[in-house]
């Protein structure tokens, strides 16, 4: 017998916007949009999903318009006349089977490719020019280009509002450009972007949002993605602490962020020593505000492994909706096993755990 799973199919508000149940599509990068442009089997995509009780949607990864925030021409761009018509035909996709969905905005930093990029002559840019602890790969950021950045995301949040989306994503997680400067790894500036103190390496993150918040407003949802974890390195810590952890969300929270999605790879992981809460539970209760939280749901395996061809079997998710219910946090964002199967969320919530599906490494290929 599995766990009732009422708790997921309850509806959640947050700043004014009304989701009808817990279950959110995670960001997946697919590179399916050539010249970044999505179209309409991206929109299909999307719109499958929706349609099958997905609560939210949160799109791939979606650069922010300066001429280095991409490295792979078929990730969707977010500016522009073409792509921005294309994610306006996706939410009217969404929107049109009673569905909801926010944009993830995203700059890769350092872990840009110049060579598969659209310019590559131009240098990725990062806080120190560092991809990760001693691969000096650029010069610095100057102020001028962390001012452009600041302001390119400022406008995509803008660019969201008008296109109809129903909130934005900041991706400040994975190790790509904010990340970059939270993590001391790749953040030696001793400028007011750097330092030893996480805060202060934190302006650069305060700012994006202050400025999305100067864009939209403050009725609009904001949703910021961070990890621990580094692409670069999983075993970094960058808040060691619990009080580390709220000196870190603390501006980040006061600029405007509505909500933490916290991204680990295992849900179940606790995050610090002497408490079971996962990351997500721990940003709920330090900051107040809700959270979200994401890694490995109803699949074996986690999702580096993926990318590197293991398969993972589906799972229960007794243990999931036993946090949920319990408040630990307010959403679950589901990732491989939605993008394997559009109909996960309807399954679950009629009881088909039988017919949950395994992850396979081929499901990346194809937008199904
Ligand atoms: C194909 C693929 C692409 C991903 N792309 C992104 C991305 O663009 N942005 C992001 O924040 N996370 C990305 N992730 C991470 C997922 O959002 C999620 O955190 C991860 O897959 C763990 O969830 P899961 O175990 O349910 O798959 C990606 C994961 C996969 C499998």
């Amino acid at each position: 017998m599995s766990r009732p799973v009422e708790p997921l199919f309850e509806p959640f508000t947050f700043n004014g916007l009304t989701l009808p149940n817990r279950i959110v599509m995670a960001p997946m990068t697919r590179s399916k949009s050539p010249n970044g442009i999505p179209g309409a089997d991206v929109a299909a995509y999307y719109r499958r999903r929706a349609e099958a009780e997905t609560g939210l949607i949160i799109t791939e990864g979606t650069t922010v318009n300066t001429p280095v925030a991409s490295g792979d021409p078929n990730v969707p761009k977010f500016w522009g006349e073409d792509s921005l018509k294309g994610w306006k035909r996706v939410v009217e996709e969404v929107h049109g089977v009673g569905g909801k969905i926010m944009p993830q905005i995203w700059h890769m930093g350092m872990m840009r490719n110049p060579a598969k990029s659209t310019h590559p002559d131009l240098q990725s840019h990062g806080p120190s020019g560092l991809m990760m602890p001693g691969k000096q790969h650029s010069e610095p950021m100057t102020k001028e280009e962390i001012r452009q950045t600041v302001e390119a995301f400022g406008r995509a949040a803008a660019d969201a509002r008008e296109a109809g989306f129903d909130g934005v994503e900041v991706h400040g997680a994975h190790g790509y450009i904010i990340d970059q400067f939270f993590w001391d790894g790749t953040n030696l500036r001793n400028d007011e972007y750097g330092g030893a103190e996480l805060v202060a390496r934190s302006r650069f993150a305060v700012e994006i949002v202050e400025a999305i918040r100067r864009e939209v407003g403050d009725d609009y949802p904001l949703i910021f993605r961070f990890s621990q974890w580094k692409q670069q390195d999983f075993s970094v810590k960058m808040a060691p602490t619990p009080d580390a952890l709220a000196a870190f969300l603390k501006p980040l929270s006061d600029a405007g962020v509505d909500m933490f999605h916290c991204s680990q790879r295992r849900f179940w992981e606790p995050e610090f020593e002497g408490s079971d809460l996962n990351l997500a539970g721990w940003a709920k209760k330090l900051t107040g505000k809700p959270s979200m939280t994401v890694g490995s749901v109803s699949l074996s395996g986690e999702f580096i492994a993926s990318f590197a061809g293991e398969a993972s079997e589906a799972t229960g998710i007794d243990d999931l909706i036993e946090r949920l219910e319990a408040g630990e946090f307010d959403l679950v964002a589901v990732g491989r096993a939605l993008l394997v199967d559009p109909a996960w969320a309807r399954k679950v919530h009629t009881g088909a755990f039988d017919q949950l599906m395994p992850f396979k490494p081929e499901a990346l290929a194809t937008l199904s």
